[in-house]
């Protein structure tokens, strides 16, 4: 039996040092929540919520965000706009980054509203307040590309409702009139006490394009994703453009509530990788309690994501194509 766990050792150290980095989840233990991750000149660049300020953590490997250099970029002294600091993304517009996020008063979660933060040449530089995006309720915006033009989409209320909408980019800090995109209407989107649509991130592939979004409240261990997928003709501006699938990637192997993901690219740009958080506590979790993981995406025969099963923690994974091996 020694015999045999050395030589797995062995074997497994002499894969390693083939295929390059290899890591584990959870890449961050506490407050892992609503992660974003972009790949940009040697650095993985990690947000989450941390609900009182913007923080990003890089690191040249996975593995590494575990122990990344981590910075504060920005803290909003404006008591309006201070508090409840949420899902950070950063995206790379007009030849500079811009992070967008949602926040308001201390203790005043019923009015969120999209921020937007100038910055610069990489997602590490000072950034400045650009304004705020659309006078309404509205959190987890990203940007979608389709055919060729800029989107927000975002969560918002429609009739009560917590669902996607969607706006032209006029500006990376101006935005259009929003349209409707998404309501919860199949079952695995209305777990707990209120159903709800939120979280999209685009998902590209081979021509095709994706919303992928969280479905069901984010304290329900069936918080999962889903997606949208563009027709390739139609406005992108209206919901007939869109077929909905779901759920996609549920709890699985001691993760509950898989859900509110990002997209990055390896190293080497031939893979694409979801970061998603998930909680150990079975009833499921919105809190701090969230951790963040990385898993790649696989692709179907017709072209569609397959994104497998959440991996227990702790199981050691192969790492993007392209990392350094050291
Ligand atoms: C998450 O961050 C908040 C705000 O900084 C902090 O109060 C809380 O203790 C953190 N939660 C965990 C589980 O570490």
């Amino acid at each position: 039996m020694k015999i045999a766990g050395t030589f797995t050792a062995a074997l497994a150290l002499a894969f390693d040092l083939a295929l390059g980095a290899s890591f584990s989840n959870p890449l961050k233990e506490f407050n892992g929540s609503d992660p974003f991750i972009v790949y940009s000149d040697g650095f993985y660049y990690l947000m989450t919520t941390t609900w009182t300020n913007i923080q990003v953590t890089r690191s040249a490997t996975l593995e590494g965000l575990k122990s990344g250099e981590t910075k504060v970029v920005w803290e909003d002294p404006d008591p309006s706009r201070c508090c409840n600091v949420w899902a950070p993304e950063v995206h790379w517009l007009d030849n500079k980054w811009w992070i967008y996020y949602a926040s308001s008063a201390e203790g005043d979660t019923a009015n969120q509203r999209m921020r937007v933060l100038e910055g610069g040449a990489t997602p590490f530089d000072p950034y400045s307040y650009a304004g705020q995006l659309f006078d309404e309720w509205a959190i987890d915006l990203s940007v979608i590309r389709v055919a060729d033009a800029n989107y927000f989409a975002y969560s918002c209320f429609r009739s009560e409702i917590q669902s996607l909408c969607i706006a032209p980019m006029n500006t990376p800090a101006s935005a259009g009139t929003p349209s409707l995109l998404s309501q919860p209407s199949e079952e695995w989107e209305k777990f707990g006490s209120f159903a709800v649509n939120e979280g999209p991130v685009g998902l590209y592939h081979d021509g095709d394009t994706y919303i992928v979004y969280s479905g069901s409240n984010c304290w329900e261990p069936e918080y999962q994703l889903g997606y949208l997928k563009y027709d390739g003709a139609g406005n992108p501006l209206l919901v007939s453009s869109w077929a909905k699938t779901g759920p996609v990637f549920s709890s699985a192997n001691g993760n509950y509530g898989t859900g509110h993901n990002g997209f990055f690219t390896s190293p080497d740009g031939t893979e694409t990788w979801n970061v998603y958080h998930a909680t150990t506590i079975q009833t499921g979790s919105c809190d701090g309690n969230r951790y963040t993981a990385a898993q790649k995406v696989n692709w179907n025969a017709d072209g569609s994501p397959d994104f497998g099963e959440a991996a227990a923690l702790g199981t050691v994974l192969d790492g993007p194509s392209g990392e350094p091996s050291s």
